[in-house]
């Protein structure tokens, strides 16, 4: 990555001017021809080690395309978000105003979403969401230059309520970190649970990013539900499976929750993972060619395995490579790229998905199950998943 502060002294010293001051980035800028890429990513805090699945992914869909976009050489820019929703419009601003960005890939959390959202609105910047799924981005805020590569809040729960029901797990408590990821995840597990017959005892949760579960557990053991479904996700939920088993309540009361519980955290949360069952939109074990390539050559560059936050990564990736090369590289062709991305069909190691009309994937959902650490697919929970793109007018 080229530094600012570089960049100026390489600018000044080609023109051998010391007093050209704020006119040099625009002139570096003009000659560099660089496409200019900036990750707003939780580098730091409980989604730490979501934010670097995303960037490596992101790296090696462009890195397999001989690392530029649409025949440009790409600048890299960075900024750590620390998941701290009260700094998002300053954090995506160093990004947009400061560096200059032709396209800001971020973030995780939804709270910080909605700051990026604003940025990407008011300048009219390119914004690929690699994860977060804040549902006004894609239903009554959505923008023809925000698009999605990850999910909505409500889609993975959307399938987890008919599974749960099936198995015959018809009373429910639902606990999850209250913010906006929680309680829209919530509402997707509230529609399918009582669509299929069951019925929800008690709504619990606790602020983001406390993981102080204690006296929430102990709840949940008093109330003697026939399951827990849950919204936690990095690492708030390896130490939530640690902490419902070290209750006591592992093997009494079933555990579900939306997919995110089980990715990348299995290692860490050790035997508490085994046998927790989730719906989410990719499963280690997916059984193609293209998934098989895929974990390969993740694990031989990046020296471990990738979860489904690499694969967000890889697609947004992949979404960029196939808008730009749309546009030979140059992003300012808004209608075009914009429409290369719209209609692109992205083979994804979650399998080939598409973007509904207000910018969010159309994708499967799989049953999974946690069998000897690894996330082992059960089956399709819902083909085709769309969100319902509520009030989006694009
Ligand atoms: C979110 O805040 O939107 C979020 C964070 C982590 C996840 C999923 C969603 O794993």
């Amino acid at each position: 990555m080229t530094s600012r502060r570089q960049m100026l002294t390489q600018g000044a010293a080609l023109l051998g001017a010391s007093s050209a001051g704020l006119l040099l980035p625009q002139t570096a800028l003009a000659q560099s021809g660089k496409i200019r890429v900036g990750f707003m990513l939780p580098y730091t805090g409980t989604y730490a080690q979501l934010g670097v699945a995303i960037e490596n992914g992101v790296r090696m869909a462009i890195n397999e395309q001989g690392g530029k976009l649409g025949g440009r050489e790409i600048e890299w820019f960075k900024v750590d978000d620390e998941s701290e929703p009260s700094k998002g419009i300053e954090n995506a601003n160093k990004l947009v105003q400061r560096d200059k960005v032709d396209v800001i890939i971020g973030t995780v959390h939804s709270g910080v979403q909605m700051g990026i959202h604003k940025v990407a609105r008011d300048s009219g910047v390119l914004s690929l969401i690699p994860n977060a799924g804040v549902h006004a981005a894609t239903r009554a805020l959505c923008a023809p230059n925000v698009f999605r590569t990850s999910f909505s809040n409500s889609q993975p729960t959307m399938a987890l309520g008919e599974t749960m029901v099936k198995r015959g797990h018809k009373k429910a408590v639902w606990i999850t970190h209250k913010y906006a990821a929680g309680d829209e995840a919530f509402e997707g597990f509230r529609d399918s649970y009582t669509k299929a017959g069951g019925t929800i005892v008690k709504e619990l949760g606790l602020p983001f990013p406390n993981v102080e579960f204690q006296a929430l557990l102990t709840e949940i053991a008093a109330l003697k539900p026939d399951a827990v479904a849950c919204f936690f996700a990095g690492g708030a939920a390896a130490k939530f499976m640690k902490d419902f088993a070290a209750a006591g309540l592992k093997g009494k009361i079933a555990l579900y929750g939306s997919g995110f519980l089980t990715e990348g955290v299995i290692e860490a949360a050790g035997p508490a993972a085994e046998g927790v069952m989730t719906t989410l939109h990719y499963a280690d074990s997916l059984d193609t060619k293209r998934n098989h390539e895929f974990r390969l050559a993740y694990a031989k560059t990046f020296k471990m395995q990738p979860d489904v936050y690499a694969v967000q990564g890889y697609d947004t990736g992949l979404l960029l490579i196939q808008g730009a090369n749309a546009v030979k590289g140059d992003l300012s062709q808004k209608p075009a790229l914009y429409k290369a991305m719209e209609g692109a069909v992205i083979d994804s190691p979650r399998g080939k998905w598409t973007m509904s009309k207000a910018h969010n994937p159309v994708q499967d959902m799989y049953l999974r199950e946690v069998v000897k650490g690894e996330n082992k697919v059960l089956g399709v929970a819902v083909k085709a998943l769309a969100d319902s793109g509520a009030g989006c007018r694009l």
